[in-house]
């Protein structure tokens, strides 16, 4: 693969090969699909020139409940060497990794001991390169155990390298590693590796990408493909899956009453606080107030400013709408259910604000700074503090964008994955009110119903 760019950061992992002693390593942290990974494997190809031994583990989503499960792929290759381990160390870490009969759960401190004087024994006869790719995903036995290495290799022939992505947490953040966050591409480095997956690209459609790509060298290379069907330039991307994936994982980790707001501001064209909580209330059927968005900013989905919300990447706004439920329609028409964004708002009519520029659409309208006016909202320059507004046209249109089944599963549910998996019906709903009279099922002419009442 050709690399882009990233002349900087493959400076600095060159050194960090080159001279595995001189610092304990390097923390990776960047977006989803943003070229960690990447720099992951030209660091491990630069180490095995420099006679550097890599080991290599990662987290696993799956995996993140199992004790131990991230060391025990890490420490594999060296399991002969167990055998050397002074007699409680050994024990322990027989004891984590399951390759003994003991009882009991391992004390932690025995484990990263003992998986420390195995890496520093291994590293005596040839340094080594420690890879931990998606630590936020590791098991929190594995990583604390990693930090704990970490924090005493300085002056061993061992170097960490790790990756993490933006608006997670790990132990490792801890550990002394040199974080190096991992930006956007420059836009002559975005061209180019877009040049180079898709010569052929309509320029129209070339220039929409690098918009939507916002220097993001997994959209630069996965939209393309998804686009190649597109005749209209200024309909929505559709994304592909390893994108909508990548995107939407941290919304499911959200509360539940939050990802319903999120919903919201995905689905509505504009960025006005005050329209989307009057959205949300809509969907949820109860008050709700600006810190309703709180764990969303925490998670850094959103920046919420001066009354505007902003979704941090464009992809991010994306992906939610297209990951949460379907709207329902297609279960009357026979029809599967549409789940691009596209359609969940063409169904209800138009959530899109009256367009400034009524022909020309390009360059593509920005997802971040609308300028037309909001509908039926008064816009405030400064918004300070929650205020949430009466139903208006527009938030009850936006709300029945919202899947039919909302808030009754997904909105309502806790669980990290209610969000891509709200179809089946929790036992025991507890729906507050019924909030959306008239856009039960999502469709125009009942959107359409709301809107007379709503604008009566
Ligand atoms: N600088 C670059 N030049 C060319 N291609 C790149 C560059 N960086 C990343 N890519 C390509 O972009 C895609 C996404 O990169 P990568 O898998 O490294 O992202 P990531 O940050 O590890 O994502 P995730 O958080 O999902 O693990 C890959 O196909 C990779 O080969
Ligand atoms: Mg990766």
């Amino acid at each position: 693969m050709r690399m882009f760019g990233r002349d900087t950061e493959l400076k600095d992992l060159a050194a960090l090969v080159d001279g595995p002693g001189d610092r304990s390593g390097i923390l990776i942290e960047g977006e989803p699909g943003i070229g960690k990974s990447a720099l992951v494997d030209e660091a491990v190809a630069a180490a095995a020139i420099a006679g550097l031994r890599a080991l290599r583990t990662a987290g696993a989503e799956t995996e993140h409940g199992l004790a131990y499960a991230g060391l025990q792929r890490l420490l594999y290759p060296l399991r002969r060497g167990f055998d050397a381990l002074p007699a409680r160390q050994f024990d322990a870490l027989s004891a984590a990794l399951g390759t003994s009969e003991t009882d009991g759960e391992p004390s932690l401190h025995l484990v990263a001991l003992a998986a420390l004087t195995l890496l520093s024994d291994t590293a005596a006869e040839r340094p080594l390169l420690v890879v931990a790719e998606d630590v936020h995903w590791l098991d929190p036995a594995s990583a604390e155990v990693l930090a704990f290495v970490a924090r005493r290799i300085d002056s061993e022939p061992v170097a960490v390298l790790a990756t993490l992505r933006a608006g997670t947490s790990s132990p490792l953040r801890a550990a002394g590693l040199t974080l190096l966050p991992l930006g956007p591409l420059s836009d002559d480095d975005a061209a180019a590796l877009l040049g180079s997956v898709a010569r052929d690209l309509p320029d129209p459609v070339r220039r929409r990408v690098l918009a939507e790509a916002h220097g993001n060298p997994l959209a630069l290379t996965e939209l393309p493909t998804a686009a190649a069907d597109l005749t209209d330039p200024t309909s929505t991307l559709p994304l592909t899956e390893r994108l909508e994936r990548a995107f939407s994982a941290r919304g499911a980790a959200l509360p539940g009453r939050t990802r319903a707001a999120l919903l919201v501001a995905a689905l509505d064209d504009g960025d006005s606080i005050i329209e989307i909580l009057s959205a949300a209330k809509v969907l949820l059927g109860s008050e709700v107030d600006a810190e309703i968005l709180e764990p969303a900013v925490t998670a850094r989905l959103i920046d919420i400013d001066a009354g505007t919300v902003t979704f941090r990447h464009p992809l991010i706004r994306s992906a939610l709408a297209s990951a949460a439920p379907p709207v329902n329609a297609g279960a009357r028409t026979g029809r599967s259910p549409d789940r691009s964004p596209t359609s969940r708002i063409g169904r209800c009519g138009t959530v899109r604000r009256e367009p400034t520029e009524p022909t020309k659409r390009w360059p593509p309208r920005s997802r971040r700074r609308p300028s037309g006016p909001s509908i039926g909202v008064a816009r405030s320059p400064r918004w300070n503090g929650p205020r949430p507004s009466a139903t208006t046209p527009r938030g009850a249109r936006i709300a029945c964008c919202a899947p039919p089944n909302w808030p009754s599963t997904t909105a309502a549910g806790t669980g990290p994955n209610s969000w891509s998996a709200p179809r089946t019906h929790s036992p025991s709903p507890p729906r507050r009110t019924p909030p959306r009279t008239g856009c039960s099922a999502g469709s125009r002419t009942e959107c359409a119903k709301v809107l007379r009442v709503s604008a009566s």
